[in-house]
């Protein structure tokens, strides 16, 4: 053990479970893994509950480049376990949110108010930390990481600008969805496409983004809120979050822009693609589509949404953690329907296989 000041502390290798994903088109397997602790500006995190997002399955299925085995999981809420050297940011027992768009806030990207896709995200799905390597092993395997957070274990390390500490009266198992679904969509409707009152919105996909996009749409007091799903079972939660109707394309023969236009005599102002099943590595893609007549699914091109501001990302995440306590303004239970314990995993993406699961929490 080093006995530089308090870092013999810190050198401990963790044992826990964690669910790896071996190669494509695998169930999670439960295993035991070993975590290393964290080297300098990196932080080893507790984690005490995790959502599931479409993003996790788009790696089960190749849409999304990863190397294996490799352990997804982003959407959570942790508590701090031990710090490497230098991290001024948070320390052990403080409450966290990993965040999958790290904010190095020296950046290019960091420092321009219009965005904050920070240069060290990992959109390359390289999927290690700073210095080149992983701190996992399993079975005497290096484990990968997932967009720097990966959350589908007990204990992770992150670099410190990957994480955001959080109010630690904050319920673990609700605010983890500020660590991807809720701030994605309501930053899209607020920040990004910046709703204005009275407006109309469309938007494509109720799933926990999508429901999301919806909040912010009615929040930012827009007028009418069309939501669009193939799955009508996601008609009732839309419609309690602010949607003024829903339809399905399987309803009409014609394109569905063209029901649309015909629904709002041509007045829909916002168009949010909120499905994301393409081919390519997506992020959450935004049309502002004044021209929204244009918009065809099948044409859509994946677009890097290169627009959530620091703003977006970081400050709806404290908006809300204090908003949350204080006000209660957003109800997240709304967006939450179903919790397991973590070693049911695959249960929950059987639950967003078949269209019954909003959000899905695991806990630990
Ligand atoms: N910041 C980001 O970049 C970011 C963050 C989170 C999620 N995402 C992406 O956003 C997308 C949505 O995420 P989610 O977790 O809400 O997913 P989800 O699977 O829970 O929801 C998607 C919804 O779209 C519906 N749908 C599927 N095909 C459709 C079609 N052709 N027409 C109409 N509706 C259709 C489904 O029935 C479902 O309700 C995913 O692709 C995800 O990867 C991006
Ligand atoms: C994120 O991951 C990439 C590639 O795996 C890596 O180069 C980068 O340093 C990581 N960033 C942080 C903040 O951990
Ligand atoms: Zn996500
Ligand atoms: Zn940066």
């Amino acid at each position: 053990p080093s006995t530089i000041g308090k870092s013999f502390l810190y050198i401990i290798v963790i044992k826990c479970k964690a669910a790896v994903l071996w190669e494509l088109n695998q169930p999670f397997s439960i295993e035991e893994i070993e975590v290393a602790p964290p080297k300098a500006k990196e932080v080893r995190i507790k984690i005490l509950a995790t959502g599931i997002c479409r993003t996790d399955d788009h790696v089960i299925k190749g849409a999304i480049v990863s190397k294996f085995p490799v352990i997804v999981g982003h959407e959570a809420t942790g508590v701090v376990e031990s710090i490497g050297e230098g991290v001024t940011t948070v320390k052990p027992g403080d409450k966290v949110i990993p965040l999958f768009v790290p904010q190095c806030r020296e950046c290019n990207a960091c420092r321009n108010p219009e965005g904050n896709l920070c240069i060290r995200s990992d959109i390359t799905g390289c999927g290690v930390l700073a210095d080149g390597t992983t701190r996992f092993m399993c079975k005497g395997k290096p484990v990968y990481h997932f967009m720097n957070t990966s959350t589908f274990t007990e204990y992770t390390v992150v670099d410190e600008s990957s994480v955001a500490k959080i109010d630690a009266a904050a319920p673990a198992e609700k605010v983890c969805l500020i660590g991807c679904g809720f701030s994605t969509g309501y930053g899209a409707a607020i920040k990004t496409g910046k709703v204005t009152p009275g407006s109309t919105c469309a938007v494509f996909g109720l799933g926990g983004v999508g429901l999301s996009v919806i909040m912010g749409c009615k929040s930012a007091g827009a007028s009418r809120i069309i939501g669009i799903d193939l799955n009508k079972d996601k008609f009732e939660k839309a419609l309690a979050l602010g949607a003024t109707e829903c339809i399905s394309p399987k309803d009409f023969t014609k394109p569905i822009s063209e029901v649309l236009s015909e629904m709002t005599g041509d007045t829909v102002k916002y168009t949010f693609e909120v499905i994301g099943r393409l081919e390519t590595m997506v992020r959450v893609k935004i049309q502002e589509a004044t021209k929204y007549q244009a918009l065809d699914l099948h044409k859509l091109k994946p677009i890097f949404h290169i627009k959530i501001s620091k703003s977006d990302f970081s400050s709806v995440i404290f908006l809300v953690c204090v908003g949350f306590l204080a006000k209660k303004k957003f109800d997240l239970d709304q967006l939450i329907s179903h919790v397991l314990p973590f070693k049911k995993i695959n249960e929950g993406f059987e639950l967003l296989y078949s269209g019954q699961s909003i959000r899905t929490v695991l806990t630990f």
